[in-house]
């Protein structure tokens, strides 16, 4: 049963300290670099499509249990991170505790989320820009901004925005995190301008009826957009690069989680309480909705400001993934010569360009459709496990050092695993069947190489 090995934490931390990344972040740092991936396509895009398709304005209902989902599983997260301060996320904390072959699947699941998760808001952040250049009166050829499904060659601006951010990821973590921060303020800006200038004007005859597609339609409203909140697990993947991981963590994980479900309602509300929930089946439901109450210039501004949120979502995502390979191959389950750390950026330079290249060709020529679905479904599976983990980790560590402890973790961890189960149960059937191929493939590429190539499979023969 060598395949359900585990990994000491005091040997994973020791191991990380001898290789380790540059220690560059603040709580503040955290909770930006959370809303920055947190608030994006999701708000801006999805809740929109989910309102007119599947919850009416009971979408509020929808963001209020995808929310709390959330929450579950954010309290694991947090009380993991902060114990196993190491990166990978939920990869690194399912090695300590359900063993190599889960937690190697785990990785690959997130990989999934990264990867997949962050070709889709490029595509989605080329669109708004399209979007925005047209009404400037500039209009891009299809052949280049659409990949082939749609009739084009190739997405170019979607694949442009990975390099540009894959390029600045390689620079390094303390100048991306400025960035950011600059970004996540413009962003935030958008959406109270949003809540600001549609707050007033909203009738509450348009939610009603509440939930015209039933409870069903609400439930199927929250799988959708429980995308709006993948994010908040990027946080544990910076951990290793905390200043202070212990009290950092925790306040970085469920601050920025706590702030975007408190906008997220908000905005739900004001959306579907503005213009009938069926209208609101666009690219761009929140500009949108601005422009059919008369604020023109609002909606430009608000359109602006949404680029500037995928555009960090982006960023943070393509963090997170090169983070979670730099975890897998330093355990030798992908190979250690891609886990470099730059000599003076002091980022793991090699596999972040490896991954911003393949992001920018699934970006590029895929299309978004079928790679959004994906996402949540990979994200939810690693949420699950690692929620389980924390219950595990109890019994089996239990004098381990928490400076977060999940409270109540008898009926949070299964709480967790409850509705993150719930939420997946309601994704389509299609999705299902290509989340069990990829990670199909994700068990053969363990046989093939990661069994043999362990670390921990070496460690056992040097004995
Ligand atoms: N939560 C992120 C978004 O909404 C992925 O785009």
């Amino acid at each position: 049963m060598s395949y359900l090995r585990t990994k000491s934490i005091e040997s994973m931390l020791e191991g990380a300290e001898k290789k380790s990344l540059k220690k560059s972040l603040g709580a503040l740092d955290l909770v930006m670099l959370g809303i920055g991936c947190i608030i994006g396509t999701g708000i801006f895009v999805l809740t929109g499509i989910a309102a007119a398709k599947y919850a009416g304005p009971g979408i509020m209902i929808s963001f209020v249990m995808s929310g709390l989902t959330c929450a579950f599983a954010a309290l694991a997260y947090a009380e993991l991170a902060s114990a196993v301060p190491i990166a990978g996320s939920a990869y690194t904390y399912t090695y300590a505790t359900l063993g190599e072959i889960v937690a190697w699947i785990v990785g690959w699941n997130l990989v999934l989320e990264y990867s997949v998760g962050s070709a889709a808001v490029a595509a989605g952040w080329a669109g708004y820009v399209g979007g925005l250049l047209k009404s400037a009166g500039v209009t891009l050829p299809l052949a280049w901004t659409a990949v082939p499904a749609d009739g084009g060659i190739a997405n170019l601006p979607a694949i442009g925005i990975c390099l540009f951010l894959t390029f600045l990821l390689v620079r390094g973590t303390k100048e991306t995190a400025s960035l950011n921060r600059i970004l996540v303020f413009i962003k935030l800006a958008a959406v109270f301008i949003f809540l600001a200038l549609a707050g007033p004007k909203v009738n509450p005859a348009n939610w009603s009826p509440l939930m015209p597609f039933g409870f069903s339609g609400v439930a199927a409203g929250a799988s959708i957009v429980f995308f709006a909140y993948i994010g908040f697990d990027a946080v544990a993947t910076a951990s290793e690069e905390c200043r202070n991981p212990n009290r950092d963590l925790p306040i970085g994980i469920i601050g920025s989680l706590l702030v975007c479900t408190v906008l997220y309602i908000a905005v739900a509300a004001v959306l579907t309480g503005v213009v009938p929930y069926s209208e609101l089946n666009n690219t761009e439901p929140v500009a949108y909705a601005l422009r059919a109450i008369g604020y023109n210039f609002g909606s430009a501004m608000v359109g602006t400001g949404a680029i500037c949120g995928i555009t960090t979502v982006l960023l943070v995502l393509m963090y997170g993934q090169s983070r979670i390979f730099f975890a897998m191959s330093r355990d030798g389950l992908i190979p250690a010569g891609i886990c470099k750390v730059h000599p003076t950026y002091g980022t793991p330079y090699i596999i972040t360009i490896i991954a911003g290249i393949a992001v920018a060709l699934i970006a590029g020529f895929l299309p978004i459709g079928i790679i959004a679905e994906l996402t949540n479904i990979g994200t939810l599976f690693a949420f699950v496990v690692a929620a389980i983990g924390v219950a595990v980790l109890r019994v089996k560590q239990p004098d381990l050092v928490r400076p977060f402890r999940c409270p109540m973790v008898n009926v949070v961890a299964p709480l967790a695993v409850l509705s993150c189960g719930y939420l997946m149960y309601n994704l389509p059937m299609d999705t299902w069947i290509r989340f069990a191929v990829w990670s199909a493939i994700g068990f053969l590429v363990y046989f093939a190489y990661g069994y043999k190539n362990s670390t921990l499979n070496k460690d056992n023969r040097a004995a």
